[in-house]
């Protein structure tokens, strides 16, 4: 069952710059760095009452975020993350109903420990969703 929204993703050529626009404009607050190696990229967090912005800049030349800039050098809107009180059953249950889930179905695990996975833009109307488990007062 999907919970809730956990996060708005942005794709950035900076971290520190990004940071730097959004206190200077809006008064945001972005969180301490942290590296996701698997998917070799950095990543912090502005926490808002009801969901987050996550900021991700690429840790490494082929990250998958190095060529989603490559395309969009500004930077850009990458992914929405949705969460769901179970990854398995949820990617389970849409894939029986065509949905792809990608990385065959195997869940990962994001920089905080909990269980993802990402649904096919194509069965998303266009959008990269990311599945991220989180009981509903966790
Ligand atoms: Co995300």
């Amino acid at each position: 069952m999907i919970t809730g929204l956990s996060h708005v993703s942005i794709a950035v050529p900076s971290l520190a710059a990004a940071a730097k626009r959004l206190k200077a404009v809006y008064g945001l607050d972005v969180g301490a760095a942290s590296v996701n190696d698997e998917q070799g990229v950095r990543l912090a967090y502005v926490d808002l009452p009801n969901a987050r912005i996550e900021l991700m800049e690429p840790a490494r030349p082929d990250s998958p975020i190095a060529k989603f800039l490559e395309k969009n050098p500004g930077g850009g809107i990458h992914h929405f993350c949705l969460n769901v009180d179970d990854v398995s059953a949820v990617s389970a249950g849409i894939a029986s109903k065509g949905a792809r889930v990608l990385g065959d179905g195997k869940e990962g695990r994001n920089v905080h420990g909990e269980r993802i996975a990402f649904v096919h833009p194509k069965d998303f109307l266009g959008a990269l969703v990311e599945l991220e488990e989180k009981k509903r007062d966790g």
